[in-house]
C-alpha cells in the first residue's frame, strides 16, 4: 500500500483525517481542516536515549526526590510555575509578538549561576540576542547560544553538552527530519513539542518553549499543544503601558491563579513586588469619576484605580467603550443603575479605563466601576482615602467576594480609610485588629449616598 503523503488536520484539536471535510469529526469546529504533507521517514529521526523497557511499578514504591523545584532566579517566574519549575517539565509561554517573551527568557538564562542554560533560537541570529543580553546589561557565564532550527541537530548539540534548562524560542521555528511539512505547520509544531516532552521526561531536563498567539489570542499550533506540556503561561500587557502581566493557564504543578507582574524599561523586564504602587496614581486634588478598587489576582492584594467619564451622546446610539474591563459587564452594571437606581444613563456616553493597561477579571471590581460612573455622572469626586471591594448584583445587590480580609488589610497597608464591602461579608472579619473603618452595605443606595 502506497504511503500516505497528505493528511488533514484539525487547527483546533489536532485530528488526523484522511479527507477534507467542512467539520471537524473529532472536536466538532468547523472549517478548521487544513491539509498538510506527512511523510514519515523513522530511519532519519534521532533517537532517543532508551530510558529502558518499563514495566508496571507500584506507585508506593516510585522513587522521586521530594518536590525538587529549580530556582529561576525570578521571583514572579517561580511564583507563576507554582514555587520553582519541575525538573524534566515542559513550560510553554505564549504571547502576541513584541510583548517580551524573548526578553523574559533571556533574562531568565542570564540570571542562572548554577547551572548551564542553553538557549535555542531559531527567530534571531547570535550577534542579535548578545546586542539583547548587552542591553539587559547582565553577563551570563552560563548561558549558550543555539541557532539551529533542526530537531534532530538540537538533540545532538543536547546530548554532548546536557545543559540544566533549555530554552527554545520559538517552536514555530523548529523543524524535525521526521515530517516533510514546512516550518510552523501544525504537524512541525506538534512532532518537535513531542520530542521535547519527550526529551524532558526521560532526561529530567526542564523546558521552556517559546510560542506565537494567533490574532483570536490562541496559542498558534494545535490544542494539542497545550495538553501534551505540563504548564502553559500566557504573557500579555498593553503595549502603550509598561506594564506585562504573566497569567498561567494551565499548571499540573501549581495553582493556575498566579500572576507575575512586570515592568519593561528599557534595560529589560523589572519584577514588581508592590503592584499597588504602580496602579494606583498620586494626585492632589480629588477629581470625579475615580474610584480605587480592592481586588485579588491570583493569590496577591492590589488596589486598582478605574477611572470613568459621563458625558452627554453627541451621537443617537451613545458609546460605551472601555478598556481592561469587559463591556458586556459594564453594559450589565448600567443597565442595574438605570432600572434599579434610576439613574439616566441611557442617553450617556460612558467610557471606562481600568488604570495600567491590566485587564481584571475579578468581579470585585464591579463596586468600584459603578462608583466611578456616578462619580463622573454627577461630576462630584470620590473621597480619595475610599476604596471598594463587592461584586454586583442584577438587582442591585452588593455580594460578598472571596478573599475580604486580604484586600481590607492590602487596603489599610497602603494607607486608605475606608472600604466599602458586601454586608454579606462582615463575618470573618475581625474589627479589633484592624484600624481602617469598614463599611457594610446591602444595596447600591446605601452605597452612592455615603459618597
Ligand atoms: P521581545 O522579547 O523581542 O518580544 P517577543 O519575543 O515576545 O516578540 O520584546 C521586544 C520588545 O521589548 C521590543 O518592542 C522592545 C522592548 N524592549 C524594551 O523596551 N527594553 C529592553 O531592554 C528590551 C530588551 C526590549
Ligand atoms: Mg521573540
Amino acid at each position: 500500500m502506497a504511503k500516505v503523503k497528505t493528511a488533514f488536520f484539525c487547527r483546533n484539536c489536532g485530528a488526523q483525517s484522511t479527507k477534507w471535510t467542512g467539520k471537524c469529526s473529532s472536536c466538532g469546529e468547523w472549517n478548521t481542516l487544513v491539509e498538510e504533507v506527512i511523510q514519515r521517514d523513522e530511519k532519519k529521526g534521532y533517537r532517543m536515549p532508551d530510558a529502558g523497557r518499563r514495566s508496571p511499578v507500584r506507585l508506593s514504591e516510585v522513587t522521586f526526590e521530594h518536590e525538587r523545584r529549580i530556582n529561576t532566579h525570578d521571583h514572579e517566574l517561580n511564583r507563576v510555575l507554582g514555587g520553582g519549575l519541575v525538573s524534566g517539565s515542559v513550560v510553554l509561554i505564549g504571547g502576541e509578538p513584541g510583548i517580551g517573551k524573548s526578553t523574559l527568557m533571556l533574562q531568565v538564562a542570564l540570571k542562572c549561576k548554577d547551572q548551564e542554560v542553553l538557549y535555542i533560537s531559531g527567530e534571531e541570529s547570535d550577534q542579535q540576542i548578545r546586542m539583547r543580553a548587552e542591553r539587559l546589561k547582565s553577563q551570563g557565564e552560563q548561558c549558550f547560544i543555539l541557532t539551529e532550527t533542526n530537531t534532530q541537530s538540537i538533540f545532538t548539540h543536547l546530548e554532548n553538552m546536557r545543559p540544566g534548562l533549555i530554552i527554545v524560542d520559538s517552536i514555530q521555528t523548529l523543524q524535525t527530519d521526521l515530517i516533510e511539512s514546512s516550518a510552523g505547520s501544525i504537524s512541525q509544531i506538534r512532532e518537535c513539542a513531542g520530542e521535547f516532552q519527550k526529551y524532558s521526561k526521560i532526561t529530567g531536563i526542564p523546558v521552556f518553549l517559546i510560542g506565537h498567539i494567533t490574532k483570536d489570542g490562541s496559542l498558534a499550533g494545535p490544542k494539542v499543544l497545550e495538553h501534551m506540556v505540563d504548564t502553559v503561561l500566557q504573557f500579555e500587557g498593553d503595549r502603550n503601558y509598561g506594564y506585562r502581566i504573566l497569567r498561567s493557564l494551565k499548571n499540573r504543578f501549581g495553582s493556575t491563579s498566579e500572576l507575575g507582574i512586570y515592568e519593561m524599561n528599557d534595560t529589560g523586564l523589572r519584577e514588581v513586588s508592590n503592584p499597588s504602587e504602580i496602579l494606583l496614581s498620586h494626585r492632589d486634588e480629588a477629581v470625579s469619576g475615580i474610584a480605587i478598587a480592592a481586588m485579588v489576582e491570583g493569590l496577591r492584594p492590589m488596589l486598582i484605580e478605574t477611572q470613568a467619564l459621563v458625558s452627554s451622546a453627541v451621537y443617537g446610539t451613545p458609546q460605551r467603550s472601555s478598556t481592561g474591563f469587559d463591556v458586556r459587564r459594564l453594559n450589565m452594571l448600567l443597565a442595574v443603575l438605570e432600572k434599579r437606581s434610576g439613574f439616566r444613563l441611557a442617553s450617556k456616553d460612558v467610557f471606562l479605563n481600568i488604570a495600567g493597561g491590566i485587564r481584571v477579571e475579578d468581579p470585585s471590581i464591579d463596586l468600584a466601576v459603578v462608583a466611578a460612573v456616578l462619580s463622573s455622572n454627577a461630576d462630584v469626586p470620590i473621597d480619595g482615602k475610599s476604596c471598594f471591594a463587592a461584586e454586583v448584583g442584577l438587582s442591585g445587590e452588593i455580594r460578598p467576594v472571596t478573599r475580604i480580609e486580604q484586600r481590607i488589610s492590602e487596603a489599610e497597608k497602603l494607607g486608605f480609610e475606608r472600604i466599602f464591602i458586601s454586608r454579606y461579608n462582615q463575618k470573618g472579619i475581625d474589627r479589633k485588629k484592624i484600624s481602617i473603618e469598614v463599611v457594610p452595605a446591602g444595596k447600591l443606595e446605601e452605597v452612592y449616598k455615603q459618597f
